[in-house]
């Protein structure tokens, strides 16, 4: 089923409406493995006048497109999540060579992306529109009354991160396409195989010609002539606080939808369950060496407990296993390139430098970033308010609840926080100040389940996913208001 999709020497093509097209021009990117360098293929660095043929496909399909019944459209989404799960021994396959991340993850990373998709069907069917009687505001008579429904937006350009290939793409395909959209895909560069495997599964279920087209080359080369294109009209990104504030900069009039970095807190009170929160902390922080939006990215303890805190969570992390993920069962993995173990690297010399205790880590092999846990961290080192995606954590021991609190919301970032206690007073008082879109009681942080809103605020995002909310957010109201004569 996936032949058609690369050439024999490993050449990658695009999906542009409704074939597989390799690029006019000689110019490829090669997609090396972060696990052994060796090449898992190659990507055409498309031009600009692919590009702009590839977005004026999808703007001429979605006219038809948005006129087919949703029971239709849902059946295209029930067999796109069938066939993925079909394929999943050789979808995780490739995703583990492509971006290091372990097979059980990868594995669950695609039944995941099945489960969203079917549901993302099941919620459409269910969407109503609702009819607004005129006089229930002052002045009005019976005679008016608003029929709302929702209509698409047009052409949705979606651009997903490397750490979730397959979900972070399906997650914005299906929501955009079950509601009358078409799709132009910018997958991440490393992660882009995966992204044109996803899309010849939802083609191979019945998507039609121009509904979902992809555009591979560096976001950095051809990233801001897509996202200013006339005829992009919704972009739903997912990436870096630094490229998501670039594309709100430069873009105007185009509804954004964006998944940015974050610094999730986990804080833990003197009467939380330590066993609990070291195990969450560990799961939360460490897994796909944390390189994950959700990641839990700083402790913040009450200093009573936190030598307990400590010892429970350094000798949980003494059981992660560090290695290769295409030969072992691992938790930790070779970082997504040598620019990313560089910049964690910074970080742990950092914090040793100004002081902080090593209780866990420190040291490197190659990408690999050892799991590492630093105890006594200060304000004034970078690792208390820098995203490492890596696996890196700082402990910040505090006074009380109210000091967690003030540290939490000094951070850039507002995407999740985590509040480890017995008190459901605390646990209320604690959420309602904390600046995040999520805080999760007596548990990681984490996006699932997938229909559950997820959002950051501050530098971690604008606007609301989660299946039915991305739904909402990528159509709009229709409004037709009848005035009764008589
Ligand atoms: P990234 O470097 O920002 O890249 C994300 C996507 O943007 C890629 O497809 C990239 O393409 C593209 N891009 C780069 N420059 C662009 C430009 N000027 N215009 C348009 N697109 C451009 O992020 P990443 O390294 O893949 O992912 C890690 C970051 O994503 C972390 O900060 C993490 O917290 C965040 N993230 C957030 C969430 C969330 O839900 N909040 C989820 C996952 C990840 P190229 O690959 O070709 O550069
Ligand atoms: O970083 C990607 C984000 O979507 C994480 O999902 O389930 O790992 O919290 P999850």
């Amino acid at each position: 089923m996936f032949n058609c999709i690369k050439s024999e020497n490993n050449v990658f093509k695009n999906l542009i409406n409704g074939q597989w097209l390799s690029s006019k021009e000689d110019n490829f990117i090669e997609i090396n493995s972060p696990i052994d360098n060796s090449i898992v293929g190659k990507i055409p660095a498309m031009t600009k006048e692919e590009v702009d043929f590839v977005i004026s496909t999808a703007k001429r399909a979605q006219k038809d497109w948005s006129k087919v019944p949703i029971n239709e459209r849902a059946e295209i989404l029930y067999k796109a999540a069938d066939i993925l799960v079909k394929n999943i021994d050789e979808l995780a396959e490739i995703m583990v060579r492509e971006i290091g991340k372990d097979r059980k993850s990868s594995r669950s990373e695609i039944t995941r992306t099945a489960d969203f998709i079917r549901f993302t069907a099941d919620t459409a069917k269910n969407l109503s529109g609702e009819s607004i009687p005129g006089d229930t505001f002052p002045g009005y008579k019976r005679n008016k009354i608003s029929v709302v429904s929702r209509e698409p937006l047009g052409v949705v350009l979606a651009i997903s991160p490397f750490n979730y290939p397959i979900n972070l793409a399906a997650s914005k395909i299906a929501p955009a396409i079950i509601v009358g959209n078409s799709v132009v895909l910018k997958p991440a560069t490393q992660g882009s195989l995966c992204g044109l495997y996803l899309a010849k599964v939802f083609q191979e279920a019945g998507v039609p010609n121009g509904v979902l087209n992809t555009i591979t080359g560096k976001g950095s080369e051809i990233g801001d002539y897509v996202v200013t294109h006339k005829d992009i009209n919704f972009i739903n990104f997912t990436g870096s606080t630094e490229v998501g504030t670039r594309i709100s900069k430069i873009t105007s009039m185009v509804p954004l939808l964006m998944e940015l970095g974050g610094k999730d807190a986990a804080i833990v009170l003197e009467d939380a369950d330590l066993e609990l929160a070291a195990t969450n902390i560990v799961a939360g922080g460490y897994s796909y060496s944390s390189q994950r939006c959700t990641a839990v990215k700083r402790i913040l303890v009450i200093d009573k407990v936190a030598d307990e805190l400590v010892a429970k969570v350094k000798e949980k992390i003494s059981k992660l296993k560090v290695g290769n993920p295409l030969v072992d069962d691992v938790d930790i993995v070779p970082l997504i390139n040598k620019k990313a173990a560089d910049y964690v690297s910074e970080l742990i010399e950092d914090a040793k430098n100004k002081g902080a205790d090593l209780v866990a880590g420190g040291n490197r092999d190659g990408n690999i970033i050892f799991p590492t846990l630093f105890d006594n961290v200060t304000t004034d080192m970078r690792i208390a308010w820098e995203e490492p995606f890596g696996p890196v954590l700082p402990i910040i021991r505090v006074k009380n609840k109210d000091e967690a609190i003030e540290i939490a919301n000094k951070s850039e970032y507002g995407l999740q926080s985590a509040v480890f206690t017995k008190n459901i007073d605390d646990a209320f008082y604690i959420a309602d100040r904390l600046e995040v879109g999520t805080v999760q009681v007596n548990g990681k942080t984490e996006r699932g389940p997938d229909h559950f809103p997820f959002l950051g605020v501050k530098a971690s995002g604008i606007g609301t996913q989660g299946i039915r909310y991305s739904i909402e957010s990528m159509s709009r109201p229709k409004a037709t208001v009848i005035n009764l004569l008589k």
